[in-house]
């Protein structure tokens, strides 16, 4: 992707990584790909927003060659080291030698730990927070340093003069395309990977999230658009992507559940059905979520404002499934509060598999409403009985909040 005009004096120069697929590991599959945003501020002073991933370091320098001569940047403003935005900063430094470097004093020891003291950047770094700002002309770019959002070293810059804050990865969506604005691309695609990003990246830093949104609020910035580092520049759904990341970062929750499983021979997914039916008759949305068929990136997307989160697996070798055990493990660190839960699967001769779930369940600060439910071998009728049963008990518990 070439340079684009954001507007007067605002270009984007970021790239787009159409084929990626996994992100974070393999915590995230990015179906739609990703881009990495960059931003060039033309005003009596030059200043580049944020770097690339490494291996966009070619594709980027181009990028910005179109708008300015890298040498005569006069300012590189490092919202974020992770390396999808850092990968080419040490080149960066070198195609800039007059740049100061602006990033919070975490982004500069970060840094450090990266790349070392490439270009001796150090010796040009000026490390900024909440109340602090750049005067390059007609504009003052303002720091507002936003920790654990997601790192350590995050911050969001904005410009009052372009009513652009520029929130690095708050926001972001990931979705490779060749436009800019959200307008100019399918409103319900957005949303949804807005809602996968947000699993997948904030919902641990969601308490903080809602302090940073609150007190970004009080500070009454004029906003006219939203420019992530990830995806779409937010123009027309403004108020809604705020919104959004508002009731996200509250843990609300809606009256719906997700029965999360693993089977080995198709026992603890016939229980598994019976229990979403039971749900499903007192009108609650039950979703039947196969953990070896499902992205775990897409389950917790569906399970961000779930209340019920019921867990099932098969013994095998005296514990539960693999899939389902990454799949607990990748639960826990969502730090999911607010939740209902219980156990059940289906096992020959020891029936571990209930027992190790609820563990998790314990740990993870959910809440376990009902008793685990186990089968030998294969489900009778009074045992699929029983798991409709317990499954409108727990949608029960669901609407009534108890
Ligand atoms: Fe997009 Fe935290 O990096």
């Amino acid at each position: 992707m070439s340079a684009h005009l954001v507007k007067e004096g605002v270009y984007s120069v970021g790239c787009v990584d159409w084929s990626v697929r996994n992100f974070h590991g393999s915590t995230y599959v990015t179906r739609r790909g990703v881009t990495y945003n960059s931003y060039i501020i033309k005003d009596e002073k030059t200043v580049l927003i944020d770097t690339v991933h490494a291996g966009f370091t070619k594709e980027f320098v181009e990028n910005i060659k179109e708008v300015v001569d890298p040498s005569k940047i006069d300012a590189v403003i490092i919202n974020h080291i992770e390396p999808d935005h850092s990968g080419s900063f040490p080149e960066i430094v070198k195609l800039c030698p007059n740049a100061k470097i602006y990033g919070t004093e975490k982004a500069r020891q970060g840094l450090l730990k990266y790349y070392g003291a490439c270009g001796d950047f150090v010796s040009r770094w000026i490390s900024v927070k909440t109340g602090q700002s750049v005067n390059i002309g007609r504009r003052t770019l303002e720091f507002i340093d936003v920790p654990m959002i997601h790192w350590p070293d995050s911050m969001f810059t904005y410009s009052a003069f372009d009513k652009i804050l520029f929130s690095n990865d708050g926001f972001g969506q990931h979705y490779a395309t060749s436009k800019i604005f959200d307008d100019e691309v399918d409103y319900c695609s957005l949303m949804d990977e807005a809602k996968i990003y947000y699993a997948n990246i904030l919902w641990p830093f969601g308490q903080l999230l809602a302090g940073k949104l609150a007190a970004i609020k009080k500070m009454n910035l004029a906003i006219e658009l939203i420019a992530p580092s990830h995806g779409l520049i937010w123009r027309k759904h403004i108020a809604e992507i705020l919104e959004k990341s508002a009731y996200w970062a509250a843990n609300s929750v809606q009256n719906k559940a997700a029965v999360i499983y693993e089977t080995m021979w198709h026992s603890t997914e016939i229980m598994a059905k019976k229990i979403a039916d039971g749900i499903a008759s007192e009108g609650v949305e039950a979703a039947l979520i196969d953990v070896s068929k499902n992205e775990r990136s897409d389950i917790a997307a569906y399970i961000l404002d779930a209340k019920g989160i019921v867990f099932g697996s098969s013994t095998h070798d005296n514990f539960m499934l693999p899939l389902i055990d990454g799949f607990m493990h990748f639960y826990k660190g969502l730090k999911p509060k607010g939740r209902k839960s219980f156990a059940f699967g289906s096992y020959g001769w020891s029936g571990e598999a209930v027992e190790n779930l609820e563990a998790v369940i314990a740990e993870s600060g959910t809440e376990k409403v009902l008793d685990g439910i186990k089968v030998v071998y294969a489900p009778s009728k009074e045992e699929l009985d029983k798991c409709f049963e317990a499954g409108k008990e727990f949608a029960k518990k669901i609407l009534n909040g108890n």
